[in-house]
């Protein structure tokens, strides 16, 4: 596979006949591919491929020292990645996989250092997207998969966004069409006690907590607002700022929320700045009056969470790229998927107002 800043990326139709052996030939023999999986597209290599594994991070721009999930398609794999599975985590697979729960255990020696971050832990996780299984079953291993966008940018959900990012800098993109979910897997540490969450994502934490009682949850997670407190965790990691300026606006009372938009919209437009309103379906009338000056984008029903997080990036990227300067983002309750939704909001947001 050619290793130069600029190759020829390749789109391969999931469903064209041959095209799970042709991007499995391609990450066996090395190369760098794009995959999608029911949460986002992954940037996967062979995991026990140290140097296909470093053309991950500089494909991404992803600085060293920050470990990827290992992808497998069942528990069968797992021997390869991780030294022991605890009781702990055998009740969890046995509940989540295939699906959207990381877990970090401890590695197995074969794993590459690279991948860990030269730490003895592994994440590691079995995606349920058919595509993704067929393409970890048929390359045989295990694959390293960050999501497949550059580093700063919102996780791609459709094989176009991967491109947007990646083209020139990957092998190819296995086009499975848009993933269902739209955020993250959640990741839990096994390894420390209690059990802790990394990452909040795709699996609430209320789910998990009826598997893992003592499941801890670091406590900012939940403040709201007040903190204006940077999520914790690998928060460099995750960023994912658009190119224009986010403030997001909290609040628990929805129509307060909207006032405080409304206001800033109006300030900022008059002010000769470009504004894009992330809306939801309840609230979008409240914007209704405020000129040509200001955008209005809804990104989904409050009532429906599993929709907004569905279209949260695709939308972000969206918005981005009409080139706004400001975009003013509505909170979510931060129950369910409304936790994780808002550690990406806050992660994307330069600015965050508590109303
Ligand atoms: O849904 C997902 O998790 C997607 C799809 C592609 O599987 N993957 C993804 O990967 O979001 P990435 O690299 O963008 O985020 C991985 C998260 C980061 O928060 C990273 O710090 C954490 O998992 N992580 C990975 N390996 C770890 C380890 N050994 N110990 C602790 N945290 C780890
Ligand atoms: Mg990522």
């Amino acid at each position: 596979m050619s290793v130069g800043p600029s190759v020829q990326t390749i789109v391969v139709p999931a469903d064209e006949p041959g095209a799970i052996e042709r991007v499995a030939g391609i990450l066996k023999q090395g190369g760098i591919a794009a995959f999608p999986t029911e949460t986002v597209y992954g940037l996967g290599a062979d995991a026990f491929n140290a140097d296909a594994v470093a053309r991950v991070f500089a494909a991404k721009g992803r600085p060293g020292g920050k470990p990827l999930i290992l992808h497998v398609s069942g528990p069968e794999m797992l021997a390869q990645v991780v030294a022991d599975v605890p009781a702990a985590a055998r009740v969890l697979i046995e509940a989540f996989w295939p699906g959207p729960l990381t877990l970090v255990l401890k590695k197995a020696a074969g794993v590459p250092a690279i991948v860990t971050a030269g730490g003895d832990s592994a994440a590691v996780r079995c995606p349920a997207h058919p595509v993704a299984l067929a393409l970890i079953r048929t390359v045989g291993r295990p694959l390293a998969a960050p999501s497949a966008n550059r580093s700063g940018s919102p996780s791609p959900t459709t094989a176009g966004e991967v491109m947007e990012d990646l083209a020139g800098l990957i092998d190819a993109v296995l086009d499975g069409g848009p993933t269902g979910i739209g955020l993250e897997s959640t990741v839990v540490d096994l390894n420390v006690c209690p059990p802790t969450v990394l990452r909040p994502g795709a699996v609430p934490v209320e789910t998990l907590r009826r598997f893992l009682p003592d499941l801890r949850v670091p406590a900012e997670r939940h403040e709201g607002a007040a903190g204006v407190a940077a999520p914790p965790g690998p928060r460099d990691l995750l960023r994912s700022t658009p190119r224009a300026q986010l403030i997001l606006v909290e609040g628990r009372e929805a129509g307060r929320v909207a006032a405080e938009v409304r206001h800033r919209a109006e300030r900022y437009a008059a002010a000769g700045s470009r504004v894009a309103v992330l809306a939801t379906a309840e609230t979008a009338g409240a914007y209704d009056d405020l000129g040509p000056g200001v955008s209005v984008t809804v990104v989904g029903a409050r009532r429906d969470l599993a929709g907004v997080g569905g279209a949260l990036f695709r939308t972000l990227r969206a918005v981005d790229r009409e080139g706004f300067d400001i975009i003013l983002a509505e909170g979510f309750p931060e129950e369910g998927l409304g936790v994780a939704i808002m550690d990406r909001l806050r992660r994307a947001a330069g600015e965050v107002i508590d109303t």
